[in-house]
């Protein structure tokens, strides 16, 4: 097989091309070439300097994230950068598009870097669980300073070419766009001024600077553990960066740096954040997409301006697309243009678009309306009216005589059945839903309802728009409350018994929040309103199964004071003059006892342990149950919902990944110790104790082909 490095010549300068498409990520071919090409370099009489640059769309995106967790083969990438860095003659790294992790750690090694102007670097290795392990801790904190460089590893942020420029990670903008040309004009000027090589590991005064500051790394510690929230990745980082301070010489530093680097790429959280990683880019490999082809979309209906309408509209404007926003009358569609106003209005504040930006998006963009009649134009309509059947069936009866044949007509609902939906049309291979979460112009996740008529066009547009709009689609088939409420009921019910049983809602929450989710399910309860889960269980009262335990008398007991959570002052938690963050509220144990004394409930103590055993368990059951049923496509689809939708920590890797680390064995083990308690309830999902039996985990399930 050829090498994906060449190497050529232009006029006195090599120059080493790496072509390993899509990123020229430095798998071992790489690595291998451009160690040959080095040593070429180094004997090559004609060359007096050497440029290194990557064909395609990018210099190298880092290292091949495929060979992790396998023994990396020879040569290994820090040997390779040391040899590049030893170079007798001056290397040039001439970077664009994405120069990350590895591949920055590359550059780093090169004795100069220049980049065209759109090109971006980082170090975001720290999101893979990692840290850059190819003398990247070392050399960044050199080059731009401890303080810079910790920013830099411990965020992973990717920075543009100008703000690499002025932290000294890079020396020249180009205005060339063309990075090869933008190397050999710059290695000209070496060349020419006789600047000779100058190795980064030689560099040492901004560490003498950090050795100065006896503060420094304790305040590096506190940020980074505020940020970190139980992932290990960003304190090791900062590990790393302290040795390159504190090691007798740089080769002391760089092997501590891979004592920590192997440290970690033996964690789970690697192996977890790695899954997130393709997770997040396999849930958009759907059937659908090979047999279909995404219609064009330039203009959207939005139907409803409330909580959800206006942050869709705003989610679309971001994106570039023309909105027009559709409300039942003048008041309602003036709040409804009012809520997004206010929205852009805060970015601007923010300093995430100016004043003017937002002026000329509500004008050029966004248009509002009570005719329906304004949809008869538009490319797709998402609607986000009340959450009734019948509101829902009369709006999609107006839009099948008032849309263009090849609209898409798509419903937000959270619950209901868009087979029944889509069934309200003539068309309904036009129809599927768009469930997007609340805030929708910041939350991630997307889920992509396949009705059973929705044409594969249809599911290819949904999925373009979404990641037109920075959201991550996710497939789902029809059910009650698709795949994330639905699993989500389960963990709610699952809370409402632990605390009926003994524990208190706020220790469910701190276990919750001590696994890493920004806020537990009682928190969440009162941020979203009581009001709307007491309504649902009142709706669903006649048609609750006998068989089902009904665990949330005290919370109904709650909403019958008139108290609904944040928006009332009072929920779960006490919330004093419009606070934010809830106190402990004595009259909501009180209630809790009671209703524990009626129904004879001798309370028990859990502890955060046990409660997470639970909570997880109840997630994986339904996960599974949600699998066998054909509803989410894979484990991993699962996943990305609860991370993306639902603040799973990412370094957990999802549910179904969580169940796959401690084993589907002791998973199982659990539910059949708590089905002895309530065999309704905790019923195992077949799926599950099939995996059980055959020895095989939900990742086996990931591997399948979809078809
Ligand atoms: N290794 C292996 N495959 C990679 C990869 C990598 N480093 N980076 C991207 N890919 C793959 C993706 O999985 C995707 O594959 P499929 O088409 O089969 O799904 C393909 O390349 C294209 O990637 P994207 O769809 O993500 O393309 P994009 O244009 O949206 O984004 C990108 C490009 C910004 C480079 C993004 O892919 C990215 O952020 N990649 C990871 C960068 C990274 O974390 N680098 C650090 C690696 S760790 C390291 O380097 C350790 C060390 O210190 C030695
Ligand atoms: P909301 O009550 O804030 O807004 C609904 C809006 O629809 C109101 O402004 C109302 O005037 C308008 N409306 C009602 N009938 C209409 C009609 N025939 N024509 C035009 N406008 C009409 O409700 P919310 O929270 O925005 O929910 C909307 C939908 O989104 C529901 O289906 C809900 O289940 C779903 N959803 C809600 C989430 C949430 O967190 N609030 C999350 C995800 C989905």
């Amino acid at each position: 097989m050829s090498s994906p490095v060449s190497y050529s010549h232009d006029g006195a300068i090599a120059v080493i091309t790496v072509d390993n498409p899509p990123v020229n990520a430095l798998s071992q071919a790489v690595r291998q070439g451009l160690s040959t090409a080095i040593t070429r370099f180094e004997g090559d009489r004609k060359a007096k300097a050497a440029v290194i640059v990557g064909a395609g769309r990018t210099f190298f995106a880092g290292a091949d994230i495929k060979e992790f967790g396998k023994p990396i083969a020879a040569p290994g990438l820090p040997g390779v950068v040391n040899e590049i860095e030893a170079c007798s003659k001056p290397v040039v790294a001439a970077l664009h598009g994405t120069a990350l992790g590895g591949g920055f750690e590359v550059a780093l090694g090169c004795h100069y870097r220049v980049a065209v102007s759109s090109a971006k670097v980082g170090l975001p290795e720290v999101n893979l669980g990692i840290l850059p392990g190819a003398g990247g801790t070392q050399r960044a904190p050199r080059i731009a300073g401890v303080e810079a460089a910790a920013d830099l590893i411990t965020s992973g942020r990717h920075i543009g070419a100008g703000e690499a420029f002025e932290l000294g990670l890079i020396d020249e903008v180009s205005n060339e766009t063309d990075p090869t040309v933008a190397g050999v004009v710059f290695a000209g000027l070496i060349i020419g001024n006789d600047m000779g090589r100058r190795p980064t590991r030689d560099m040492n005064a901004k560490l003498e600077d950090a050795r100065a500051d006896k503060e420094l790394f304790t305040r590096l510690r506190a940020a980074a553990r505020k940020k970190a929230r139980g992932q290990l990745s960003p304190l090791v980082c900062i590990d790393a960066i302290e040795a390159a301070v504190t090691s007798r010489d740089f080769d002391a530093g760089l092997r501590k740096e891979r004592k920590l680097f192997d440290k970690l790429m033996a964690s789970d959280q690697r192996e977890a954040l790695i899954h997130a990683f393709f997770g997040e880019r396999a849930v958009g490999k759907v059937p659908e997409l090979a047999k279909g082809k995404a219609r064009e979309v330039n203009k959207i209906g939005v139907i409803g301006g409330g909580t959800m309408g206006s942050g869709i509209t705003i989610a679309l404007l971001n994106a570039g697309y023309q909105v027009t926003m559709v409300e039942r009358d003048d008041a309602a569609i003036a709040a409804g243009r009012s809520r997004v106003e206010a929205t852009l209005e805060g970015g601007v504040a923010r300093g995430k678009m100016s004043g003017e930006q937002r002026d000329r998006m509500l004008a050029d963009q966004f248009h509002g309306t009570t005719s329906m009649n304004a949809l008869a134009t538009v490319d797709l309509v998402i609607e986000a009216v009340f959450e009734s059947m019948d509101v829902k069936k009369d709006v999609f009866g107006q839009l099948d005589k008032i849309c263009k044949p090849g609209c898409v007509l798509a419903s937000n609902t959270s619950y209901l059945n868009v087979n029944e939906i889509a069934a309200m049309t003539r068309r309904p291979e036009d129809v599927i839903g768009m469930h997007f979460f609340s805030p929708a112009n910041i939350m991630r996740l997307l889920e992509i309802v396949v009705a059973e008529k929705s044409h594969p066009d249809v599911v290819a547009t949904a999925f373009a728009v979404a990641r037109k709009a920075n959201k991550v689609g996710i497939r789902s088939g029809v059910c009650d409350g698709f795949i994330g409420n639905r699993v989500m009921g389960k963990y709610l019910r699952v809370s409402q018994m632990l605390v009926e049983d003994g524990a208190t809602p706020y220790e469910v929450d701190e276990a919750v929040v001590g696994f890493g989710y920004p806020m537990g399910p009682f928190s969440m309860s009162d941020l979203a309103g009581l009001d709307i889960g007491w309504a649902t269980r009142k709706r669903k009262a006649a048609t609750r199964d006998p068989r089902e335990r009904y665990a949330s008398d005290w919370i109904d007991r709650i909403c019958e004071q008139g108290h609904y959570g944040q928006k009332t002052g009072r929920g779960i938690y006490n919330y004093p003059e419009g606070a934010r963050k809830g106190e402990h509220d004595p009259d909501t144990l009180r209630i809790i006892d009671n209703v524990r004394g009626e129904k004879n409930i001798t309370a028990r103590k859990f502890s955060a342990d046990q409660i997470i055993e639970r909570y997880m368990a109840a997630m994986i059951n339904e996960g599974a149950k949600v699998l066998q049923e054909g509803i989410a496509l894979r484990p991993v689809d699962i996943d990305m919902v609860q991370l993306f939708g639902y603040g799973h920590p990412r370094w957990r890797g999802g549910p179904m990944k969580y169940a796959d680390m401690q084993g589907l064995n002791s998973i199982l083990a659990s539910i059949r110790k708590f089905e002895t308690e309530d065999d309704w309830f905790w019923k195992p999902a077949q799926l599950l104790v099939d995996l059980v039996d055959r020895g095989e985990n939900f990742d086996s399930l990931n591997k399948r082909e979809i078809s």
